[in-house]
């Protein structure tokens, strides 16, 4: 069934991609915006090719979504977008530490686009947001698995803070303006690839992230990864993490379009223990926040071992002192999305870890 059209800014990047091929498989058609600032050009064919015939249509369009006039033009060719989902922002933690005002410029003015043109110009103002469990900082034990109304902590560094100053922006539209629908799904630890191994995670240099530097040592274009710390308050010293699928989470955005176009209230939050700082928001009943993580925590060292076991492939590691900035643990309670969205990240660790090496050798 034809379902509407859907922007999606950031289309070619990690997250953004998967999205796209699950939309227009349950029915959507999908206009992709970017800029290919973190991305490729030839994702865009990469992604038809997978969809195929799909019952949803995907058209491609280059913009830079903090350029007001640029991005003006997609909405002005493509006058029938029911809804957006925001992917287009920078996301490298360090990187964010000394480039703040890119970060800054980038993640916040492109939101701004984004409202004013889907309130002006789109049919409803309907936007999935792309935030993360960041917004937590590094909760207390009594905390974990984490609920979405816990309290969120100030972020450490600029990445951190364009996320919950997001959050608020958006939720304080939510308030002003009555036509605007909003999710925002906080997003854990994504990992993995398409099973087709046509698109993936394409880090930008030395790998940050844990998963893309596992499969770069086991490719040998890195020697050996280092473990940062086992000395951390966890069962075997590593820290721990919430690690969710990309298919899996880009899923969760199907869910989440889905009620938004739905057009019912968002559920009552709980007051007694509510800690979240939009309660204004969320008694409009147009403003849903979501955990999206699979609610088990992985340490390190049990990621690196079970990729071991199912890739058999040999891979070096060594134990070296804690990363600047690291918590310790976080994991999710993925209740209410598995409730309320009737969505869960059911793909076994293994299978995904076994998705990032066969990426990783189509690379090749
Ligand atoms: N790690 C290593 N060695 C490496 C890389 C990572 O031991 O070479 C460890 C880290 O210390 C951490 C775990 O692997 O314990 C996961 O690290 P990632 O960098 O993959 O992920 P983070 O949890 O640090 O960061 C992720 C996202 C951010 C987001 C954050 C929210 O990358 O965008 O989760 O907690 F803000």
């Amino acid at each position: 069934m034809k379902k509407g059209l859907i922007l999606i800014t950031g289309a070619t990047g990690y997250i953004g991609s998967h999205t796209v091929v699950e939309l227009t498989a349950s029915g959507y058609d999908v206009v992709g915006v970017d800029n290919f600032y973190n991305s490729t050009d030839d994702i865009v064919g990469r992604i038809g090719k997978i969809i195929g015939n799909n019952e949803g249509k995907f058209y491609f369009e280059k913009a830079d979504c903090s350029d007001p006039v640029e991005f003006e033009r997609v909405f002005e060719k493509y006058p029938n977008i029911v809804g957006a989902i925001h992917f287009a922002a920078c996301k490298a933690v360090n990187e964010s530490v000394h480039k703040p005002l890119l970060y800054y410029r980038n993640n916040i003015v492109s939101l701004l686009n984004l409202i004013r043109l889907m309130r002006e110009r789109a049919q409803t103002a309907n936007i999935v947001f792309s935030s993360s469990c960041t917004v937590y900082g590094q909760p207390e034990m009594e905390e974990l698995p984490i609920k979405e109304t816990a309290v969120l902590r100030r972020p450490l560094t600029p990445y951190g803070k364009t996320k919950q100053m997001a959050e608020e922006i958006l939720s304080d539209s939510v308030v002003a303006y009555e036509n605007m629908n909003v999710c925002a799904l906080r997003y854990f630890n994504p990992i993995g690839a398409h099973p087709s191994a046509l698109i993936g995670e394409l880090p930008n240099g030395v790998p940050q992230n844990l998963v893309p530097y596992i499969t770069q040592t086991a490719a040998g274009i890195r020697d050996h990864l280092s473990v940062f710390g086992d000395d951390y308050d966890t069962p075997d010293g590593s820290c721990i993490r919430d690690y969710i699928y990309v298919v899996d989470l880009a899923k969760a955005h199907v869910k989440a379009m889905d009620k938004l176009l739905g057009r019912e209230k968002a559920a009552p939050v709980p007051q007694e223990n509510n800690n979240s700082p939009y309660t204004t928001a969320e008694a409009t009943g147009r403003w849903r926040v979501y955990n999206i993580g699979t609610g088990k925590g992985v340490s390190v060292l049990e990621l690196v071992k079970e990729f071991i076991k199912v890739t058999g492939v040999n891979l070096k590691y060594e134990i070296v002192g804690r990363r600047e900035g690291d918590i310790s643990q976080v994991w999710a309670d993925p209740t209410k999305s598995c409730k309320e969205l009737n969505w869960s990240a059911d793909t076994p660790l293994g299978d995904v870890l076994l998705s990032a090496w066969r990426w990783q050798e189509a690379l090749k």
